[in-house]
């Protein structure tokens, strides 16, 4: 076989056979295949696409590409959940004790913040002690035991996925589906759940700008993992703001906490709902109405907090700053960035203010830099708040003093005042089973 002509039957718009699309994954992970012919096939693929048949075998291709994590032991009980990235995203913090003090099983390999979205390792991070490295044997005895841990990715997992994304990156062939779709799906094979909840978040923050766009990636996603053995559903939620109020890790942790007990803000809540409930209706094969019900009830009664306690005390962290959230460590900075004019906040480039947060050190912008886990912003306002010039917009938390202007400056920039009242959006715009 030669990799010349399933570049040219792409080219010239043909479906390829499992046998061509296993060859270029094999040969292209272990360095066989050149560069130069896979970014061909990738612009072949862009401009011509790929039936579900195929975009499926090359998913499974992909996912068998490294190591795969194996679930088998708890049965049809696994849950797992992907988030496409977002600004303010600690919903994984809430979800994953949700669905696991319903009794499912949670063994989560979870990833660092990279640019403008935030990462659940490092949020985890923020709690001392807490150990996202433990051994394969650990992990899947805490699992047992407690229904839940989450790690960071560890191993030689989906490494053709690594070695393509990166090519696609410089290639112009990121916005793709089928290499989005698979891109995505095979690291959720790999990862071993039977039962997975994509939260793909559309808007200014957001990898999909409009609802259709996220509508076409979302189903093909459902469908491919449905192609692939695995229950799958995929809701579409809105990022044309961050989500909840606060951003940064340890910031984020105490909002979630927050959620747990009770409380915290209401779009926060209505998310996690969401994506807990679309996870319950498939792990118990319960109807949705059912599903929800139960989801709400793990919240109320403290049951899913307590699950946090267990899981987040189990894997070494002081649980004591759960149950008291003064006790995070604070920044020596704390600034309030105020409106410089009247009327009503119409929108927030969640993207932008992702960066501030950033600047701020709260994230990084390479994957070598540190982050400071007490760095970060809270949101006095949000999109449809009345303001008045001089009212707190925000309150920014940093070491680094200096970054202050540039962060207020941005900050201002993201954040649209206008004088009428905006139309208010769907929080959720739909969810596809
Ligand atoms: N995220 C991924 O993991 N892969 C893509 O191709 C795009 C977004």
């Amino acid at each position: 076989m030669r990799m010349y002509d399933i570049i040219e039957k792409k080219r010239d718009g043909h479906p390829l056979t499992e046998e061509e699309i296993r060859f270029f994954v094999e040969g292209y992970t272990d360095g066989s295949i050149p560069d130069y012919q896979a970014s061909a096939l990738c612009m072949a693929i862009y401009f011509r696409g790929m039936n579900d048949q195929e975009i499926s075998i090359l998913t499974d291709a992909m996912a068998h590409s490294g190591d795969m994590l194996d679930l088998s032991r708890f049965g049809t009980l696994s849950a797992d959940k992907h988030s496409t990235g977002g600004v303010g995203d600690k919903t994984s913090l809430i979800v994953m004790p949700i669905i696991a003090a319903l009794g499912a099983k949670v063994a989560k390999m979870t990833g660092r913040g990279l640019g403008h979205t935030g990462g659940t390792v490092d949020k985890l991070e923020s709690i001392p002690g807490y150990d996202v490295t433990l051994d394969g044997q650990t992990f899947m005895q805490q699992v047992e035991d407690i229904g839940i841990s989450l790690i960071g990715q560890s191993g030689n997992m989906t490494p053709a996925d690594k070695k393509l994304y990166a090519l696609r990156d410089v290639t112009a062939t990121v916005d793709s589906i089928p290499l989005i779709t698979s891109s995505i799906m095979c690291k959720k094979l790999a990862a071993g759940a039977h039962n997975i909840v994509l939260d793909v978040k559309v808007g200014s923050g957001a990898f999909m700008k409009t609802v259709e766009d996220a509508r076409e990636l979302a189903t093909k996603m459902t469908t491919i993992g449905r192609l692939c053995g695995r229950n799958i559903a995929a809701v579409l939620t809105n990022m044309n703001q961050p989500l909840g109020h606060n951003i940064g890790n340890a910031l984020e942790v105490q909002e979630a906490v927050e959620v747990l007990n009770g409380g915290g803000p209401d779009d926060m809540k209505q998310v996690c709902l969401a994506l807990a409930s679309a996870l319950a209706s498939m792990v118990f094969q319960i109807p949705h109405d059912e599903a929800v019900q139960r989801a709400e009830e793990a919240l109320v009664s403290g049951a899913a907090f307590q699950k946090m306690v267990e899981w987040i005390g189990r894997q070494g962290g002081d649980v004591r700053y759960l149950k008291d959230t003064s006790l995070f460590p604070k920044c020596s900075c704390v600034y309030e960035v105020k409106a410089t004019e009247s009327g009503y906040i119409q929108s927030m480039d969640a993207e932008q203010i992702g960066l501030c947060s950033v600047l701020l050190g709260a994230g990084r912008a390479t994957k070598e830099e540190s982050i400071d886990p007490a760095a970060g912003i809270i949101l006095n306002k949000k999109i449809g708040a009345p303001v008045n010039k001089g009212d707190v917009l925000c309150t920014l938390y940093t070491n680094r003093e200096a970054v202050i202007p540039t962060a207020e400056q941005q900050y201002i920039q993201a954040v649209r005042i206008g004088a009428e009242a905006p139309e208010e959006e769907p929080l959720i715009y739909d969810i596809i089973r």
